[in-house]
């Protein structure tokens, strides 16, 4: 059934923030090809925008980081499918202003893919509530869940089934993005590649109890000092190069550093803002990331602007 607009000169734009993995244990391969998750998400200050407008055809058009990356062929744009899947017969013309980095383990794809679901369900008026916007966002990918929610939640299943996680204070960091991207595919395949060398076929980390309990009682220093992420060694394996950014920002004062989800970009948890600035201006002139930005955490998920 093809929508009307509210109005026809209606556009809706919705900003989502990019995430990062604080913990990641991965399990073994499922039937269906996913890993069973426990992981620990936090949003933080890096967003995408993406405005839809009623159009005669879907298109997309990208600007900003790494837009020469993102897909412009409506059948594999993520945001793309997304609005396709709000509104079948009612097409969009979509605009994507990105600051989140391009297959750089930040679900910069998921952000895009959250936010076109809800600026056309905003645009159309579809009568979708939150489950059926969930429900489309765990269809589309496992981490375009967490893009809707934002905060700080507990994954599960492969990231899409989620709980909120109480998290007190704010928590300052330093990204470190990476000169090429990783696909998320073939870093886990690297890390089944790696299980099955060392002969192991799951080697899922402990839950995450210890975090859980730092980040409800706001103690960053404790929060990292457990940062965890299963996918690191197969990240570091594929780019080795990655070991001297994480070595730079510890030499740089973070207080811990973890490659954010499936990689490349590296996180690093800093104890205030001023020490952040520090570690950023310090890892820029090292020359080992194509970009270093500085973002806060948690913050919400896509919100309409
Ligand atoms: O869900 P999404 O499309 O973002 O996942 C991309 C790819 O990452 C999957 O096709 C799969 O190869 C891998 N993946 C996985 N286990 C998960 C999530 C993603 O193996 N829990």
């Amino acid at each position: 059934m093809a929508f009307k607009p509210r109005d026809l000169s209606d556009s809706v734009t919705v900003r989502a923030a990019a995430k990062i993995n604080l913990h990641l244990g991965v399990g073994a391969a499922r039937p269906d090809g996913y890993h069973e998750l426990t992981t620990v998400f936090q949003a933080v200050s890096l967003f995408d925008e993406v405005t839809v407008r009623p159009a005669g055809a879907v298109s997309v058009v990208t600007r900003g980081e790494g837009a020469d990356q993102v897909p412009d062929d409506p059948a594999q744009n993520l945001a793309a499918r997304a609005a396709v899947r709000v509104a079948p017969d009612s097409p969009v013309a979509i605009e994507i202003d990105k600051a989140i980095p391009v297959a750089g383990g930040m679900a910069g794809g998921s952000a895009d893919a959250a936010a076109a679901l809800l600026a056309c369900s905003r645009l159309f008026d579809v009568g979708w509530g939150g489950e059926e916007l969930v429900a489309a966002a765990a269809d589309l990918g496992s981490d375009v869940p967490f893009a809707l929610h934002g905060g700080t939640a507990l994954g599960t299943g492969r990231g899409e089934r989620l709980s909120p996680v109480l998290s007190r204070g704010e928590y300052h960091w330093v990204l470190a993005i990476a000169k090429t991207g990783l696909s998320t595919p073939t870093v886990f395949a690297e890390l089944d590649r790696l299980r099955a060398k060392d002969g192991v076929d799951d080697e899922s980390s402990p839950p995450p109890d210890e975090l859980l309990r730092a980040l409800a009682s706001g103690d960053v220093e404790r929060v990292a000092s457990l940062l965890h992420n299963d996918l690191q060694p197969a990240a570091l394996s594929l780019q080795p190069t990655l070991r001297r950014t994480l070595r730079a920002g510890a030499d740089a004062g973070a207080l811990a550093g973890v490659v954010s989800g499936s990689g490349p970009t590296c996180a690093f948890l800093c104890g205030d803002e001023e020490s952040a600035v520090r570690v950023a201006a310090e890892l820029a002139g090292g020359g080992v990331a194509k970009a270093v930005r500085t973002a806060r955490g948690p913050v919400p998920g896509a919100r309409v602007i």
